[in-house]
């Protein structure tokens, strides 16, 4: 499963990049609003952080505004994702510029319906929506599930499913043992992963015996 990380904040991204782990990175409106920083020089930056796809999201709704925002962002760097909305502009914007080599990821996704579209219109990721569905008493996992077995169907889809919307670290595990592609969801979640209570007593205790063994490596 590939690791992405859903935040703009640059010490952030480097502390994780650091680690040899991340993937990749994915932005939203609300994120970049939240960073305080403009947009596309925060984006290069990132760009020049991470070498996986990083996303960045067209701020119109409209087809002919979108598509050319998403020439701006495209222009940026090899490696940004254009992320366009999960709407019928969208998905022209997507099957465009997917057409003609460019990655894109379509957001908000709700359906498993909608992730057909998705994948019919090129999309290099769909990004379905796990803990919004959870905070309305849907299960998220299951569009999840639903959405592997239909693209299962058609080996010829090339698009991958990129849980989103993450609130805790079953999301990840559940996607994962499901065959999710890749996960993208805030640090303070990825940090969670590296967390066991029998790991720290277990270290604990190592490190007072390897003390009472009176040793050194170096
Ligand atoms: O960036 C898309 C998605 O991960 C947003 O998540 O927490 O705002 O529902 P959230």
């Amino acid at each position: 499963m590939k690791f992405f990380v859903d935040t703009a904040d640059i010490n952030e991204i480097k502390d994780l990049a650091s680690t040899g782990l991340l993937d990749g990175v994915t932005t939203n409106p609300s994120i970049i609003a939240k960073s305080g920083r403009e947009f596309l020089p925060l984006i290069k930056e990132i760009t020049e952080i991470v070498s996986g796809p990083v996303s960045a999201e067209v701020a119109a709704t409209d087809y002919y505004t979108m598509r050319k925002e998403a020439e701006v962002l495209r222009k940026i760097a090899d490696h940004v994702a254009v992320k366009v909305p999960l709407t019928p502009d969208g998905l022209k914007v997507c099957k465009e510029l997917s057409d003609e080599g460019t990655m894109v990821n379509v957001t908000l996704c709700f359906s498993a319906g909608q992730a057909l579209l998705a994948a019919k219109a090129g999309a290099a990721f769909i990004s379905p929506f796990v803990g919004r569905l959870d905070d309305i008493s849907y299960q998220g996992l299951d569009l999840i599930s639903d959405i592997l077995r239909i693209y299962e169907n058609y080996p010829d889809y090339d698009t991958e499913v990129l849980v989103a919307s993450i609130r805790n670290p079953m999301h990840i595990i559940e996607s994962a043992k499901m065959g999710a592609h890749v996960m993208t969801s805030p640090p303070s979640v990825i940090r969670q992963l590296y967390n066991h209570p029998l790991t720290d007593k277990g270290l604990a205790g190592f490190m007072a015996d390897w003390e009472k063994s009176g040793q050194s490596i170096l």
